[in-house]
């Protein structure tokens, strides 16, 4: 069995909805800035009990329920996060446990926004070794923990939620083409200083926080991935016009926009969920894969490009067909 071929997908986003609006009560901000800087109309907030591993359990759960899997049939189960449960048992542990998937491999990937795309990598690779026919793979985040809620420049730009897919062992093509990067000297661009073994502050939060120099981010973001998607295309022996879909991660829309015109793409063969729900680092990419899939708009056997870009920096992409 030659590929891993996406099943199913799910989703699971938090009940709260906080419009710009809202957040026009609390910094100095207004929906138009918030617009046309980025894209976005609203997001997610979770409350205490969803967290990223709830969240993710309910996207696995339906993902599951949607491919006809039992979670005891599972090899592999791989969760993207950078906003784990708590530090140990891995956020894949917690979800296995509940899902009853016990026995089978589970481990989280941190690659900050990237984290879904490497997921989705590494359980490419696990299925074309041989060594796993079924496997879960997940992004889940709830970075809004993270979010200083009085620093205008971030917390206007994040949001909550997960995705999944089940992929399966099979002759008929599914993932085409991975690739992975990352390139650490860019940490200081994008990063949260506080951790278990450094950064521990006595402060609100405990120092917690999402530190970003935006206007930098941006411009890294937009020209690396305008070479990754030349990068994949070429890995799958693909030309532009060969994709029916580009699913990327959802921060800003003129991000997205930038890529789009790369590729030669019209922006009505771009899935574009950023206005609903922020950033949400890992869970973007399966977030608009599943709305993707649930409004009609990807069909069986199209092929679509997944990238993601994100703090380390980390940037990736799977060209695949559906
Ligand atoms: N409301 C109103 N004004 C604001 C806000 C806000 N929420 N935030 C910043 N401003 C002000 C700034 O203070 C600045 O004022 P000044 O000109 O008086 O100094 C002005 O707006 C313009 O700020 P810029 O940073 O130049 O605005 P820019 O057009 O670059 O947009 C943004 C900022 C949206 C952060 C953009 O740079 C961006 O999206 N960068 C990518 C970063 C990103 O997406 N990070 C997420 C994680 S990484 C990833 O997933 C890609």
């Amino acid at each position: 069995l030659k590929y891993a071929r996406i099943i199913a997908t799910g989703s699971a986003l938090p009940e709260r909805v906080v419009t710009n609006a809202d957040l026009e009560k609390l910094v100095e901000t207004s929906d138009e800035w918030i617009r046309t800087r980025t894209g976005i109309r609203e997001r997610r907030v979770s409350n205490a009990e969803e967290t990223t591993g709830e969240l993710g359990y309910r996207a696995a759960l339906q993902a599951l329920e949607r491919a006809g899997v039992k979670a005891s049939d599972l090899d592999l189960i791989v969760v993207g996060t950078t906003t784990p449960d708590i530090i140990f048992p891995s956020t894949a542990c917690l979800i296995q446990h509940r899902l009853g998937a016990n026995g089978c491999a589970a481990f989280d990937v941190n690659a900050a926004c990237s984290g879904f795309v490497y997921a989705l990598g590494v359980a490419d690779k696990f299925i074309r070794s041989g060594q796993t026919r079924k496997a879960l793979v997940i992004g889940a985040e709830t970075l809004t923990r993270m979010v200083d809620w009085n620093e205008r420049e971030t917390c206007v730009l994040f949001g909550d939620g997960a995705g999944a897919v089940v992929l399966e062992a099979s002759d008929e093509p599914g993932i085409l083409a991975t690739c992975m990067h990352a390139d650490g000297g860019y940490k200081d661009l994008l990063y949260n200083p506080v951790g278990v073994s450094a950064g521990f502050k006595d402060e609100p939060n405990h120092g917690v926080r999402i530190n970003m120099s935006g206007r930098e981010v941006f411009k890294v973001a937009v020209k690396t991935l305008d070479s990754l998607v030349g990068e994949t295309l070429a890995a799958a022996g693909m030309h532009e016009s060969d994709i029916d879909w580009l699913i990327p991660h959802q921060a800003n829309l003129r991000i997205i926009e930038a890529t789009a015109k790369r590729l030669k793409m019209s922006m009505d063969r771009v899935i574009v969920t950023v206005d609903k729900h922020a950033n949400t680092s890992s869970g973007s990419v399966p977030l608009a894969l599943d709305e993707a899939v649930c409004s009609g708009k990807v069909q069986r056997g199209q092929n679509l490009l997944l990238e993601a870009f994100g703090g380390g920096f980390t940037w990736a992409s799977a060209l695949l067909r559906y």
